[in-house]
């Protein structure tokens, strides 16, 4: 069956082949859905027939979300963490063994309720596509209940048991390195698309440069793709191999040095930046300017968990992208689109021309402007067209 969207006052199709510069903006447009994927998409006057319409009543409508870096599978929450960083207290990733003893002792139902809650909350906000964290769990049964329950929501899940040193193996740092890469990598793999790292050598938690070269190493020997957390604390070794290692993506980037873009600019790595992080850890906000100028491609992620980034808003990011790292609307709508399917390697998102899934988020505004320009008002929402009507 097909369906005719109209009352779309501005699309953004994210090809510029189809439209108006790299939003690929058609004004006064429709759109036609088969099967889920898009099968056509310009000006209302020449659209097709169709078995049946929507009409949108005279709002935008933009590829939905791609928030391509979270961590959803948690138990219990840190709000007093919070408070005292907003009272001047400094992030060093040590509370997320508080989140790790809440996520081991809650039950499978617990932590899918949690999770299926943010999701919802995340569609309801615009986002269609979310790629899922482990890095709660940090024991071999632990991490792969995490991305067995991740896998029921997304096939983007991400082992991640390299988050931090657990505090039982305090002092044998290089023994859970071997348990990452060997035992709990062969339970979690069947589990996961990806592998990731929190590289981060000034915090006595995360991994330096060569544990995290062992971690991710094991994980692409055994079939997964590779993205990277790293520089979020401070400039290290982490995004530069992230680029050697062919990564996807590497996420944060808020401390970069010359050497470090120039890497981005010379690969074909994407920098995913995560402005809720910044917002609330109160740190200085990375430099997208400086990534675009590069001729880096940066995309924009929620980083949604409990400690660092506890917000499911993919337009709040994009409010912070414009207003703090040097971004127009159009870099910032892009990137939190097109740039989390390049972040996250999937042709299928992040964009709305013809064979595009039909994945489509409708603004109550005019114009894709309003998601910066009216920040904190919840104008976005995910549309299901097989499900919403009204119908004619
Ligand atoms: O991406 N930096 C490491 N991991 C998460 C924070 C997790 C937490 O604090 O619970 C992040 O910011
Ligand atoms: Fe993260």
């Amino acid at each position: 069956m097909s369906t005719l969207v109209t009352g779309i006052a501005e699309l953004v199709t994210n090809d510029p082949s189809h439209g108006r510069g790299p939003l690929g903006l058609v004004a006064d447009a429709a759109l036609v859905v088969e099967d889920g994927a898009v099968a056509w998409s310009g000006p209302r006057r020449r659209a097709p027939a169709a078995d049946a319409s929507i009409d949108v009543g005279g709002r935008a409508v933009i590829p939905g979300f791609v928030d391509s870096h979270t961590h959803l599978v948690f138990a219990g929450d840190r709000a007093a963490e919070f408070e005292a960083r907003m009272s001047g207290a400094h992030y060093d990733g040590g509370g997320i063994s508080a989140t790790v003893a809440a996520t081991r002792s809650a039950s499978d139902d617990v932590l899918r309720s949690r999770l299926r809650d943010l999701v919802a909350e995340m569609r309801g906000q615009g986002t269609t596509t979310v790629e899922v964290k482990s890095g709660y769990g940090l024991t071999v049964e632990d991490e792969a209940r995490c991305l067995r329950l991740a896998a029921e929501v997304t096939p983007d899940t991400t082992f991640l048991g390299a988050h931090v040193v657990p505090v039982e193996y305090a002092g044998r740092r290089e023994d859970y390195v071997a348990l990452v890469t060997g035992p709990m990598l062969e339970s979690c793999a069947p589990f996961a698309r990806w592998i990731d790292v929190f590289c981060e050598p000034a915090s006595a938690h995360a991994f330096d440069g060569e544990e995290a070269r062992a971690v991710l190493e094991a994980g692409l020997a055994r079939g997964l793709q590779a993205r990277v957390h790293a520089n979020q604390l401070s400039a290290g070794p982490g995004v530069r191999l992230a680029v050697e290692l062919g990564a996807a993506s590497v996420d944060h980037c808020t401390h970069l040095t010359d050497a470090d873009v120039d890497a981005l600019a010379g690969g074909t790595t994407v920098a995913t930046l995560l402005p809720g992080a910044e917002f609330s850890t109160r740190s200085p906000y990375p430099d997208a300017r400086r990534l675009l100028s590069a001729g880096v491609t940066v995309a924009l992620a929620t980083d949604c968990n409990p400690g660092s980034s506890f917000t499911s808003s993919m337009p709040f990011c994009i409010a912070l992208a414009v207003r703090e790292m040097g971004m127009t609307p159009v870099e910032a709508l892009w990137a939190a689109t097109a740039g989390g399917a390049a972040a996250l390697r999937r042709p299928d998102v992040g964009h709305l021309g013809p064979g595009g899934r039909a994945d489509l988020a409708v603004l109550d505004a005019p114009s894709y402007r309003y998601l910066a320009y009216r920040p904190g008002v919840p104008i976005a929402r995910a549309l299901a067209p097989e499900d919403s009507g009204p119908r004619t």
